[in-house]
C-alpha cells in the first residue's frame, strides 16, 4: 500500500460529505465518554465528533493530519483543542484515558505502527473505539474505476492501492500484536447515501479518489468519472438516491 498524502477541500467536506461525521454520533455513543476523562479524537476532520465528545468529558483533543481541516476545526469550534498529528507517530503528555476514532484510520497505510501509537499513548486500562472502512468497502466504485482506467491504458493508476480495509480478524490480530484486549469487533454492510442526487458518485470520485487521477489526461478524469458512475448506476442507484457501498468495522480494545 502507497502512502499518499491526500489533500483535503475541507470546504467541500462540510457543505457535501457531512455523513462521514453525521455516522459518527453512534459511535461516540459506543465511546460513552465520562466527564472526567482525557480523550483524543485521532482523525478530527472539522472537528464535529470531537465536539460531541467534549460536551460530556472536560478535556478532549483532536487531532488530524490535514492542516486545512485542523483550520477549519479551529475555526468551528475555537474552544476546543485541535492540533496536527500523524496517527502513525504521536505523542501526547499525559496519556489518554480513550482514543476515539471515526473514518480515518483506512487512510493510515503503516495500520501496525498506528496501533502501537494507540497503545502507548493510552493509560493502562485506557481502551480505543475506532470505526473505518472495513474488508470490500467501496469494491463495487473501486473495481468499476479501476477497469475504466485500465481500458484506457492507465495500468500504473489502476493498480495503485490506497487504503487499508481489514477483515476482523486481519485487524484484531494487529491490535492484539501490540498488546491490546479485543472486547468487541463487527463488521457491517452500510450503504452510505451521497449528499449529491444527479453526480454522486462522481462526487465522491472527486473528493477522495483524487491520486487514481495522477497523471490522467484532464479529458479523460471527466469520461472516466461519469462512466464510472453510469456503469455503477444499476448497484448504487436505488429510489432516486446514490449510494457509495461503505463496510464498516468497529472495534473496542483495552490496553
Ligand atoms: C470510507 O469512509 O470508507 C472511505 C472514504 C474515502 C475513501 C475511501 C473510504
Amino acid at each position: 500500500m502507497q502512502q499518499i498524502v491526500h489533500q483535503w477541500n475541507a470546504e467541500l467536506y462540510n457543505e457535501k460529505h457531512s455523513f462521514v461525521y453525521d455516522y459518527g454520533a453512534s459511535l461516540v455513543d459506543l465511546l460513552n465518554p465520562k466527564p472526567s476523562e482525557r480523550i483524543l479524537d485521532l482523525g478530527c476532520g472539522s472537528g464535529e465528533l470531537t465536539a460531541a465528545i467534549a460536551a460530556v468529558c472536560n478535556e478532549v483533543v483532536g487531532m488530524d493530519f490535514s492542516p486545512a481541516m485542523i483550520e477549519k476545526a479551529k475555526g468551528r469550534f475555537p474552544e476546543l483543542i485541535f492540533q496536527r498529528g500523524n496517527a502513525s507517530d504521536f505523542k501526547a503528555i499525559p496519556r489518554f484515558d480513550a482514543i476515539f476514532s471515526n473514518a480515518t484510520l483506512h487512510w493510515v497505510s503503516d495500520y501496525k505502527a498506528a496501533a502501537t501509537c494507540m497503545y502507548a499513548n493510552l493509560v493502562e486500562g485506557g481502551r480505543i473505539v475506532v470505526e473505518f472502512g472495513g474488508k470490500r468497502n467501496v469494491q463495487a466504485i473501486t473495481s468499476t474505476l479501476r477497469d475504466a482506467l485500465k481500458s484506457r491504458g492507465y495500468d500504473k493508476q489502476a493498480a495503485l492501492d490506497l487504503w487499508y480495509f481489514p477483515s476482523i480478524g486481519e485487524y484484531t490480530t494487529v491490535l492484539e500484536s501490540v498488546g491490546f484486549n479485543v472486547t468487541f469487533a463487527q463488521w457491517y454492510d452500510r450503504p452510505t447515501e451521497l449528499a449529491d442526487e444527479r453526480e454522486g458518485v462522481l462526487d465522491w470520485l472527486s473528493m477522495f479518489a483524487k491520486p487514481f487521477f495522477m497523471e490522467v489526461a484532464k479529458e479523460d478524469v471527466k469520461e472516466i468519472k461519469r462512466e464510472v458512475q453510469e456503469h455503477l448506476a444499476p448497484q448504487l442507484f436505488r429510489g432516486g438516491k446514490w449510494y457509495a457501498d461503505y463496510k464498516r468495522i468497529r472495534v473496542v480494545a483495552y490496553k
